[in-house]
């Protein structure tokens, strides 16, 4: 398993980057609005963050248009900030047309807001490189989200959507909207190829109280050897 990072703020991507585990970062509306982000500054952000992470490291920004042609004249414009900006698409019809047009030039997307199997079965049809299913948003509704993810990466790995993607490349199941450390372990059994997770999540991803337990006791007892 992979992971990205969900967020907007680039001293979270900073951080996070510098851990040395960090494959990709993703952002939508609601996290470019929460750090405060203006219209007339978005590309250039997200131009920062691909400068942050490197161009191996796919960016994803978030088109807001509502129909094929404006989707697919903002994902244009979104992939011409840098190499490894892929375009963030709702699964909607509009969504999937303009996810066939963009692939088709070349232009990566990631399909998001996907809840179910048949929504990322077309997405792959359509030639997305990345399926977002979400997870918390089901939980929130008292639904259960990780078994989405487990049939949708059931139901892709069915069959072979490599001629329908950009540069014939595997399409890849993100698991997004992730909550807790537990909802990534999940994913991973799954098998979902990647999973974008909040920083909050990250910090906790590395925790353990037996590590914290055992680091206590090792460094205590070099005390003794220093001691000694
Ligand atoms: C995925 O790419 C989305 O940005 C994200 O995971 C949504 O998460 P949320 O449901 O916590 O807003």
């Amino acid at each position: 398993m992979k992971f990205f990072l969900d967020t907007a703020d680039l001293n979270e991507i900073e951080e996070a980057a510098s851990w040395g585990a960090l494959a990709g970062v993703t952002t939508n509306p609601s996290l470019y609005a929460k750090i405060g982000g203006k219209l007339d500054d978005f590309h250039a952000h997200i131009g920062r963050i691909c400068e942050i992470v490197g161009p191996d490291c796919p960016v994803s920004a978030e088109s807001v248009a509502m129909t094929r042609d404006e989707i697919v004249k903002d994902g244009i414009e979104l992939a011409a900030i840098a190499p490894n900006v892929v375009v963030k698409v709702p699964t909607m019809v509009e969504g999937l047309a303009a996810t066939r047009a963009l692939a088709d030039k070349g232009i990566p997307v990631n399909m998001t807001l996907c809840f179910s199997v048949p929504q990322a079965l077309l997405a792959a049809r359509a030639g997305a490189r990345y399926i977002s299913p979400f997870i918390g948003r089901f939980d929130d509704i008292a639904d259960d989200g990780l078994q989405q993810v487990e049939n949708i990466v059931r139901a892709i790995g069915n069959y072979d959507f490599t001629a329908n993607t950009v540069n014939g490349e595997q399409v890849e199941i993100i698991a997004a909207s992730i909550r807790s450390a537990n909802h990534v372990t999940q994913a991973a059994l799954m098998g979902a190829d990647i999973a974008t997770v909040p920083f909050g999540v990250l910090k906790k991803m590395v925790q353990h109280p037996l590590t914290d337990r055992g680091l206590d006791a090792f460094m205590k007892d070099w005390e003794k050897v220093l001691n000694a």
